[in-house]
């Protein structure tokens, strides 16, 4: 039905939130197996435990090439081939510009920019083989828009677009579509992460939702939703594309 019945799907980021429910509803879908590579060895077990037979878990930080270099191949070993990759792992940062380390920007772009890029890398000869595929980099709002006090966040989610756009363009004769979702606010355990420690989470959470014109904060599905229809046949004629998915914030 939704054109994704036997596809092979790697899903970084994939033991919790927008990683997490790509995989159930490819599952759903009739994707023939999911690989999810995650470096939180519980999440990951508990994941691939709940989402059946067809799940299979590999520890791995994206950031990480020689890991993702292994991570990719065992994942090809496991599924016998790979026609999808979701690019989902990544990691949020909210400091000023003054309070900002030289690590931790060093890690939001490894883990948000370099990680997708060591992911594909790794992956396109697989996609190659198997007559071409689909990367869907999940990238954000704030990579189209920016938000206040997320320097590196908005950065590394405006490079993760713009990698995406080049090689759309790059590995469109190989038939490989490159597209990114960008989400609004999504409710996982990375965006309660970003509000539950301030001084009044609900007035926080209320100030965050009146960004958005629809009010509200999605649910995880939400975005898998659109994750899916880029990784099928219904987008066959969609490529390089940055695809807001965020409640009317950016009006993208
Ligand atoms: N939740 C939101 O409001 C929101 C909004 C816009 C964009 N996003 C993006 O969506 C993606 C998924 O986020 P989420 O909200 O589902 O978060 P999440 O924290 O629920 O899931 C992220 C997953 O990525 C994994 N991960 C983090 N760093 C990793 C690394 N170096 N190597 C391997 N795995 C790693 C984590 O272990 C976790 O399982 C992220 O790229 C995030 O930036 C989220």
């Amino acid at each position: 039905m939704r054109g994704i019945e036997g596809k092979a799907f790697v899903i970084t980021g994939g033991a919790s939130g927008i990683g997490l429910a790509v995989a159930l509803l490819a599952l759903q879908g009739g994707a023939a197996g999911v690989c999810l590579i995650d470096h939180e060895p519980a999440a990951l077990a508990q994941a691939v435990q709940s989402l059946g037979r067809n799940a299979h878990g590999l520890l791995g930080d994206v950031a990480d090439a020689a890991q993702v270099a292994q991570a990719v191949a065992a994942s090809a070993l496991r599924l016998g081939r790979i026609d999808a990759v979701v690019n989902a792992a990544g990691v949020d940062h909210v400091a000023a510009l003054e309070a900002m380390t030289d690590e931790a920007w060093a890690r939001i772009l490894a883990v948000n920019l370099t990680g997708p890029m060591l992911v594909s890398r790794a992956a396109v000869p697989h996609l190659r083989a198997a007559g071409g595929g689909t990367i869907v980099n999940i990238a954000s709002g704030a990579g189209l828009a920016p938000l206040r006090e997320r320097s590196a966040y908005c950065a590394s989610k405006a490079g993760v677009i713009m990698l995406g756009k080049a090689l759309a363009m790059e590995l469109a004769p190989d038939n490989i579509r490159v597209n990114a979702v960008c989400p609004g606010a999504v409710d996982t355990p990375l965006f309660r992460g970003s509000y539950e420690h301030t001084v009044d989470p609900a007035a926080t959470l209320e100030t965050i939702r009146q960004r958005y014109a629809l009010q509200r904060v999605a649910r995880p599905e939400e975005i898998a939703e659109a994750v899916l229809y880029l990784s099928s046949p219904a987008s066959s004629y969609v490529t390089g594309t940055a695809h807001a998915v965020d409640g009317g914030r950016t009006f993208h």
